[in-house]
């Protein structure tokens, strides 16, 4: 039942579709901004004010992200709440190993942790950079963290066998995690899907509790941004949507 609609599409911030009334059932949000909005503006948010994330509107988060897709339906996913402060700071120091290479990496004009073209950098290199406090304290300062992953034993891997890194399993579960992030925004939150701290599993899988078959997929601080952006620097369609072949005219 619609307790109250305000529409505004001329405004920067969230256009709130509908307000429903506090007997919404399960899977229904509260408030709803328009999916496109959602989509065009949930930005890789980094720093947060201090107003609180509740267990209340992670519950309708997860309620409605649960519905992502995943390979042969099996749903893998597992997600862990991270609220402690103690657990956030270890999680933040097991973003340094794969922040310095980043960071070391990009200084040399290189694309970070690339495959096809791996890096030139030495080891004596890359461990004399400085980690970028912007890319480790996000999870320390965020009023919660939402860590993402998935159980290996029933992720379908498609492409292991092919000459070249594994694209296909991460299928199975970003879904879910760009699900919860959208989510968020919807809620008037927003985060970053982080992946540094994968590069130290086996350390989060202690500071976890995660047994060896669950895999690492996201790490995303979350909470209100200080400020939201709206304008994202993203490619033109014509840049990256081809006709019939990857030779095609461009969309
Ligand atoms: C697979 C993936 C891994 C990422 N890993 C990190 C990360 O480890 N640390 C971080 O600060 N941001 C990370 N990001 C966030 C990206 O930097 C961000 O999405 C991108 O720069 C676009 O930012 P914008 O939405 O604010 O324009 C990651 C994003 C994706 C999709």
């Amino acid at each position: 039942m619609i307790a109250s609609v305000t529409l505004d599409y001329t405004a920067r911030q969230p256009v709130w579709h509908s307000l429903l009334d506090p007997g919404t059932p399960p899977g229904h949000t509260m408030a709803r901004m328009e999916l496109y909005d959602v989509m065009r503006t949930a930005f890789a948010a980094r720093e947060f004010t201090d107003d609180p994330v509740t267990d209340e509107t992670l519950g309708r988060i997860f309620e409605n992200a649960r519905f992502a897709p995943s390979g042969g339906n099996r749903q893998g996913g597992h997600v862990i709440v991270v609220r402690e402060q103690a657990t956030k700071d270890a999680i933040s120091e097991c973003t340094k190993l794969a922040a310095r290479r980043y960071s070391a990496q990009q200084l040399a004009g290189e694309t970070p942790w690339n495959t096809w073209t791996p890096t030139k950098l030495t080891p004596e290199a890359i461990a004399a950079t400085p980690v970028p406090p912007g890319l480790s304290e996000p999870v320390r300062r965020a009023p919660v963290v939402i860590v993402v992953c998935v159980d290996l034993r029933v992720v379908a891997s498609v492409d292991h066998l092919l000459p070249r890194v594994g694209i296909a399993s991460g299928a199975s579960i970003y879904p879910l995690a760009w699900n919860i992030l959208l989510a968020a925004r919807n809620e008037g939150l927003g985060g970053t899907l982080t992946t540094m701290p994968i590069a130290e599993e086996p350390r989060m899988r202690e500071i976890l509790g995660l047994p060896e078959c669950m895999a690492v997929c996201a790490v995303m601080p979350v909470g209100k941004p200080v400020r939201q952006l709206t304008k994202l620097k993203r490619r033109a369609v014509s840049e990256f949507v081809h006709r019939e072949r990857f030779d095609g005219s461009p969309w």
